[in-house]
């Protein structure tokens, strides 16, 4: 079977888990990993299951078939999840997990083309039923659109020159993973993000992902929605691993555990702005040293949570 490590599963095991015997929902069920650990180590939990992936809810059903009818799982969107819980008639959560981006199931199928390391067609999906894949994308952008998004979601210097050679090959070609990474290479030269060596084509196949599976639409849709998924005293627990994520989530925190806004010398308050959540990580909570060298992936990793009041 394929082995996605779970990233932070100590912490995550300890954050997410606010109340013995609690009903918890994991938005990024991926293949299980923090899930069947929860439901490990608490034999009365109960969790809601989502993904978009069918073939990891697959996956991850197999898995956690030993622990019965406390596990419910639902494949689609976590944006939906309160249409989800409202059809499987699921009350609001002592706990809510997302594990953002995409598991090692979906990056080593070179046939998903999340990959610029395995050949296969610029597919991106994270749902294969999704309108558009990364390559239709691109053949649908203008040179102009192209380049915002690897500028805005990959933070690549380079978007304009990338995005006009992209689109010069695929006038005239099919684009499939490897060739993207080929022209990519050509421009930009390999780099360092925390001292590890990273891919020249790093940056531009996320900005693809991002647009293609619109995450961080996704990400500011259920952060609005957060509020009203969760009981009092639950918490809510993401895991990002970029900065444009990180930035979304530690923004809708500090506006969440920020009580009335009124100016200092108001006598009474007129904003009527209530403290809903605390916020249980002042600073993201990162992998350490020796989860790092025995998971890579967990290198860039930002752990950030909250408490509702
Ligand atoms: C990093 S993996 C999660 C790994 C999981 N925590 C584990 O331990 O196996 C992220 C998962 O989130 C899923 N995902 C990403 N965006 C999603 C969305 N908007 N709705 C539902 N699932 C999503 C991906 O399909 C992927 O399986």
């Amino acid at each position: 079977m394929l082995h996605h490590i779970p990233v932070l599963l100590t912490e995550v095991l300890t954050i997410w888990h606010a109340k013995k015997g609690g009903f918890y929902i994991d938005g990024t069920l991926g293949l299980g990993g923090h899930s069947e650990a929860l439901l490990k180590k608490d034999p009365e939990a109960q969790v809601l299951g989502i993904d978009w992936d069918p073939q990891s809810i697959e996956i991850a059903k197999e898995r956690l078939k030993k622990f019965g009818s406390r596990v419910f799982f639902a494949q689609g969107n976590f944006k939906n999840i309160k249409k989800i819980m409202e059809n499987l008639k699921l009350p609001k959560t002592d706990g809510l997990l997302f594990d953002l981006g995409i598991s090692s199931l979906q990056l080593e199928n070179g046939m998903r083309g999340f990959s610029f390391q395995k050949n296969g067609p610029l597919d991106m999906r994270m749902d294969p039923s999704l309108d558009q894949t990364a390559e239709d994308l691109i053949q649908n952008l203008s040179i102009e659109e192209l380049e915002q998004i690897i500028k805005n979601y990959g933070e690549e210097k380079k978007a304009k020159i990338i995005a006009r050679e992209i689109k010069n090959h695929a006038l005239k070609t099919r684009l499939d993973t490897l060739k993207l990474s080929q022209i990519i290479l050509k421009i930009v030269q390999p780099f360092k993000s925390k001292g590890v060596s990273l891919h020249p084509a790093t940056r531009t196949f996320q900005a693809l992902r991002i647009a293609t599976n619109n995450e961080l639409e996704n990400l500011k849709f259920i952060l609005g929605e957060t509020p009203d998924l969760l009981q009092s005293g639950a918490h809510s627990v993401w895991i990002s691993f970029h900065s444009l994520e990180d930035r979304i989530i530690k923004n809708a925190i500090r506006d969440w555990a920020q009580g009335c806004i009124c100016p200092k010398d108001f006598p009474q308050c007129v904003c009527q702005k209530h403290k809903e959540f605390i916020n249980l990580t002042r600073k993201a909570i990162v992998a350490g040293e020796k989860e790092v060298l025995q998971n890579p992936r967990s290198r860039s990793a930002k752990l950030r949570a909250v408490e509702k009041i």
